[in-house]
């Protein structure tokens, strides 16, 4: 073994103190003292040092934080107390009836309060041992979070020892990780420069930077810490008060917020809201309240808990922010279902911790309701991580001239991405393409319905294999399904040859199949599966499906005006009807080929068409699905609740509301031997 000399001990032991205290003085202070050159010169002599001494290498050395390799994931650790939340309190009112409860319940008519920042990041707990932090952990379900003590330790305002020369036993600090705002900027210019996914918000971009299985790349990201409150604790001081308490924590070199105050009373606290929330935008970091702590730790333990929150402490939340900006266009989206949403093209404008450009409009009735209209100077509003939101027009900024947005009217009732007629039945708030077969906006949705168990029972077309089948071209439209082959298949990402096989028979097997499954398979909007069968049953053939009229239609039983409208509108397309006569036609035509078998409903006799029953409670010995599959394959219907147009109820035991339903409108009851009879 190597001796180390004394003087390089002492020198190592030296450097480390000084980076120490620079780290400090710079992550945690905010008051550098030497240049980033002098304290880079002062990092590489203790590395090399300890290259040259590797017996000097203590596990607390600045040069430590980054170690290790990449997990494959994070293991879980259980929190010795739980981690918490806080109610919230929005309005003055609430947070005076926080006061007010809080002073009822300790007998006293004036409280004092610790007052912080709300921190918008991510609760952390980081576990001391003798003044080594042993271990971090993410607040998970509140009982058991994460293991991110490797991420934990690369952020320098953390310290890997505490200050102290006798530091307790255990002492666990919660607080709080965040992105500084001056950093989330400069880390987005970074990530914009190498072409990489820019955060939207610094909170977003410090969960992201936490949860990265590589301490590596979370030592690139310029995190900051917090320390707002002690979990679990061994051999501390009683401290009497949360102020004392942070005070503590202070000197042992954990960052706590400078904008921590003590107040008295209800006007304290909210004097103390009021000075937060002018101050808000100039913070160094997002915040979206401040939290009102009973600073008498005595006091804290008689107030105790209500189920997973403190008695004795709030968080009193700010509005959500708001900005004014302009309305510089309005688009139009076309959804994976079809719905139309207008979406309003906004200058930009930084609000609620990000940049706006966009905001949904979601319908006709939302614009006419607000009279928004292009080029109004608009004010909008973001909470959180939601869509961005139009909260009102400025009719005072309104430009001369400007006229009513109509969504329909500017795209001239046609999809902008396939074409197809756009239409808004009566009872709809949202315009849809109607299209459903053919617009690339609707293709991954259509297909993956037409695959599903239920409709043409495709096995293995699953999500992420229509994503590259569609995205790679190979599949526009539904027939194109029935043209790929085993070459084509094998050489998809994921897929062996075993798989494109099974799924080539798959489609095979599909061909053979039920007009009901193939009526339901296309998607018309309300036309469900048990509508699909009625259809398939009265109507026969797809031709004359697609032929009937809006009387026609509403002959089939539970087919009223709405659902007659969709089927009329649907095959009212062209682009669909197209894709239909595709799907149908024969092979060696071209087309793919699909048969509809003698629909196997019609070979038992069709005793009970036309009557609708309902079913409930529990039979003797038949199941619910055998007694439902009974009666549909004798043409009957069944429903789940009972109405006037409700023919029969069959009850079994422990019948319950459905069975007074029908003693009420005086339908027929059966047992399951009557049903039998009827079925016979
Ligand atoms: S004290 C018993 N103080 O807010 C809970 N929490 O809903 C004690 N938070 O997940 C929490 N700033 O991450 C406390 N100054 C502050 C805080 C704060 C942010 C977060 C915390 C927690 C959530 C509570």
């Amino acid at each position: 073994m190597v001796t180390v000399p004394e003087q390089a001990r002492r020198e190592a032991q030296r450097l480390r103190e000084e980076i120490l205290r620079h780290d400090y003085l710079y992550y945690v202070l905010d008051t550098p003292e030497v240049p980033d050159s002098e304290y880079d010169r002062l990092y590489r002599e203790l590395q090399q040092l300890e290259a040259e001494y590797p017996s000097l290498v203590a596990p607390d050395s600045p040069t430590q934080r980054v170690g290790g390799q990449a997990a494959r994931e994070f293991s879980s650790i259980t929190h010795r107390q739980p981690m918490l939340s806080l109610n919230n309190a929005f309005a003055e009112e609430e947070a005076a009836a926080f006061d007010r409860r809080v002073r009822e319940a300790l007998g006293t008519d004036m409280v004092e309060y610790a007052v912080e920042p709300k921190f918008d990041g991510l609760a952390i707990s980081l576990v001391y041992e003798h003044g080594l932090l042993v271990q971090a952990a993410t607040r998970g379900d509140g009982y058991t979070g994460e293991d991110v003590t490797a991420n934990i330790r690369t952020i320098r305002a953390i310290p890997m020892r505490l200050f102290d020369d006798v530091a307790p036993p255990l002492l666990e600090v919660r607080g709080e990780v965040l992105m500084l705002k001056e950093d989330f900027f400069a880390l987005n210019r970074q990530q914009d420069a190498l072409g990489e996914k820019l955060f939207a918000n610094p909170r977003n971009a410090a969960a992201g930077s936490l949860r990265q299985l590589d301490p590596r790349i979370t030592a690139r990201r310029p995190l900051s810490f917090f320390a707002y409150g002690m979990g679990a604790a061994e051999g501390i001081p009683a401290f009497a008060t949360h102020g004392t308490m942070m005070d503590y924590f202070a000197e042992r070199h954990l960052p706590v917020a400078k904008e921590r105050a003590v107040v008295r009373g209800l006007q304290g606290l909210l004097d103390y809201y009021q000075r937060i929330g002018s101050v808000r935008p100039a913070l160094p970091y997002d915040i979206d309240g401040v939290v009102y702590k009973v600073n008498n730790l005595r006091q804290q333990q008689e107030l105790g808990f209500v189920s997973r929150a403190p008695r004795f402490a709030i968080a009193h939340k700010f509005p959500a922010e708001e900005a004014l900006t302009q309305i510089e266009a309005i688009d139009v989206q076309v959804g994976r279902t079809g719905a139309i949403t207008p979406v309003a093209r906004l200058k930009p404008v930084f609000v609620g911790g990000v940049t706006v450009t966009n905001a949904t409009l979601h319908n006709q009735d939302e614009i006419d309701r607000k009279d928004i209209r292009v080029g109004d100077t608009v004010c909008v509003r973001r909470a959180g991580d939601v869509i961005p939101e139009v909260v009102r027009v400025l009719p005072e900024r309104r430009q001369p001239g400007s006229r009513p947005y109509h969504l329909l009217e500017t795209i001239g009732h046609v999809c902008p991405v396939c074409g197809s007629h756009v239409v808004r039945q009566e009872d709809e708030a949202v315009a849809r393409c109607t299209g459903g077969l053919y617009c690339p906006a609707q293709r991954k949705q259509a297909i993956l319905h037409f695959a599903s168990r239920r409709a043409m029972d495709i096995e293995g077309l699953g999500d992420k294999l229509v994503e590259q089948l569609v995205d790679s071209g190979l599949v526009r439209h539904l027939p194109d399904l029935y043209r790929l082959d085993l070459d084509i298949l094998a050489n998809l990402e994921r897929m062996g040859e075993k798989s494109a096989r099974n799924l080539l028979d798959a489609l095979e097997k599909s061909r053979d199949t039920s007009l009901a499954r193939f009526i339901y398979g296309l998607g018309i909007r309300n036309v469900g599966e048990a509508t699909a069968r009625d259809l398939a049953r009265h109507f026969g053939t797809i031709e004359a499906l697609a032929a009937a009229t809006s009387d026609q239609l509403q002959a089939v039983p539970d087919v009223g005006p709405i659902v007659a409208e969709s089927i009329l509108q649907f095959f009212g397309e062209q682009h669909n009807r197209d894709i239909i006569r595709i799907l149908c036609t024969p092979s060696p035509e071209g087309g793919a080929g699909i048969v509809f078998q003698q629909a196997a409903v019609s070979a038992a006799p069709q005793v009970l068409a036309g009557k609708t029953f309902v079913l409930t409670g529990t039979l003797p010995t038949l199941s619910r699905d055998q007694a439902k599959a009974m009666i549909e394959s004798a043409g009957g219907k069944v429903s789940g609740s009972v109405s006037r147009k409700t023919d029969y109820v069959v009850a079994g035991e422990e019948a319950g509301s459905k069975l007074d339903k029908a003693r009420e409108l005086g339908i027929p009851l059966l047992d399951e031997a009557n049903l039998m009879g009827l079925l016979q």
